[in-house]
């Protein structure tokens, strides 16, 4: 969503006539998009700001803000922290950003905005540049209150953008020659607008030409509704691939999380989609070491994971958010460091081993990937996904970008696999 949303704010900055340097060090006015998630996230936005803010020193007009999460969650006390910031906005406030700006400059007053709005969707309808792929933004915040997650902090309750806006922003990606759109928000699949469902947007989302493939992130198995995993058999665009976030697997750590799930619930939900769409790889998200976690819930979590075989999943190690009913529980109930290092790295090692058995599944066939760029590293090398989101790179030529590719795999690792274009 950060990532979605700084691409919203350069495109509207850029309509207000600043321009994009290539490099941090060419800019006079740097907007800081923070995340709250982990603490060690914001103690990382906090470093890079304080570093950032001794270019003052030696420019004057250097000007730095602080935007999102960190920003709405820590507000004034930011300005106190970091006295030399002229801007802390939460990320409501994309479309105003421009207007802030301006009156900053003019008045030479730093300006902080802590109160919350309600979100402006125009601002994703800002034309961007042409990408294979699209990430496109259907709700913000959210209204789940899981034990442990700052989100409904810093971004509020669940509010949904307009069906119709969405359709828009997907029609002009497909006339640029997107082919790939990826649904984005915290629970993709409580989408609602105008007694329009989630489900109903991958209906209308099917109807336009051009768009290839629908993914979305993220889902909460709780939504999971039978009409959902029909979509998997339906609708051809439906990639066969969900990011489904578990956090446990344990139903005495999902109660206390709130998750509103069993283990039990899970199997059949997972049983389903994988009846309908056999093809179908499975990711998700874990916390370890949530307070209270004893060997035994760990050990749930392991076996579970196991059994369901995901072939590629995020561990998190719990962090205590501030104002969330888990962190009340860590004076108490917190689980060590070290406890907690290592159910991460049992759950790592649990993760390589499937994730190579699934990768290597591909190796010696032919896969249809979408050309999406360069990759980082090797002068010819171009990067792509299959059909279930895998990570293909292979020799190519630039041109290629933005088609599908039948892309030859000689390997695989736990990441990516490689390849090469060779005829049939
Ligand atoms: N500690 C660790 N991980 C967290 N997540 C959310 N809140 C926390 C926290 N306090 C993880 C969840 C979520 C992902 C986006 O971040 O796994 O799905
Ligand atoms: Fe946080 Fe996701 Fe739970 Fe919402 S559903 S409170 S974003 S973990």
């Amino acid at each position: 969503m950060n990532f979605r949303d700084s691409e919203a704010l350069k495109a509207v900055l850029e309509a207000d006539g600043h321009t994009l340097v290539d490099n941090e060090s060419e800019a006079d006015l740097v907007l800081l998009n923070t995340c709250s998630v982990r603490d060690c996230a914001e103690a990382k936005a906090i470093g890079k700001a304080r570093r950032l803010l001794q270019n003052k020193r030696t420019n004057l007009r250097y000007r730095l803000g602080i935007i999102g999460c960190m920003a709405a969650r820590r507000g004034q006390q930011l300005t106190k922290l970091l006295p030399q910031l002229d801007w802390v906005l939460p990320p409501t406030s994309l479309n105003d950003i421009p207007h802030i700006i301006q009156e900053t400059l003019r008045t030479n007053t730093p300006k902080v905005i802590t109160n919350f709005q309600s979100y402006n969707f125009a601002c994703y309808e800002q034309p961007l540049p042409f990408t294979p792929v699209r990430w496109i933004p259907i709700q913000q915040g959210c209204s789940m209150g899981c034990s442990y997650c700052i989100v409904p902090h810093t971004r509020g309750h669940q509010q949904n953008r307009p069906f119709d806006s969405i359709l828009r922003e997907i029609q002009t990606a497909a006339d640029q020659g997107t082919r790939e759109i990826i649904l984005l928000g915290q629970i993709v699949n409580a989408y609602r607008d105008n007694g329009k469902t989630f489900v109903d947007l991958l209906h209308a989302i099917q109807a336009i030409d051009g768009i290839e493939r629908i993914r979305f992130i993220s889902p909460h198995p709780t939504f999971f509704t039978d009409q959902l995993i029909q979509c998997f058999k339906t609708l051809p665009k439906c990639c066969p691939s969900v990011h489904l976030p578990i956090q446990s697997a344990s139903n005495r750590i999902l109660q206390h999380m709130h998750r509103g799930y069993t283990q039990e619930t899970l199997t059949a939900l997972i049983q389903a989609l994988r009846t309908i769409q056999p093809q179908l790889s499975l990711s998700t998200d874990l916390i370890v070491g949530y307070p209270g976690e004893t060997d035994a819930d760990f050990e749930q979590t392991v076996q579970f994971f196991k059994k369901i075989q995901f072939d590629m999943a995020y561990i998190f190690k719990y962090s205590p958010r501030p104002n969330t009913p888990a962190a009340e529980l860590v004076a108490v109930h917190g689980i060590p460091k070290d406890v907690q290092e290592k159910r991460n790295q049992v759950l790592l090692d649990c993760l390589s081993q499937s994730s190579l058995r699934y990768n290597q599944q591909f190796v010696h066939t032919y896969q249809s990937v979408l050309v999406e760029g360069h990759a980082p590293k090797g002068a010819h090398k171009l990067f792509g996904r299959t059909i279930v989101n895998k990570k293909v790179i292979f020799d190519g030529d630039p041109s290629l970008i933005g088609s599908f590719q039948s892309v030859w795999i000689e390997r695989a690792t736990t990441s990516v696999l490689e390849g090469c274009i060779k005829p049939v």
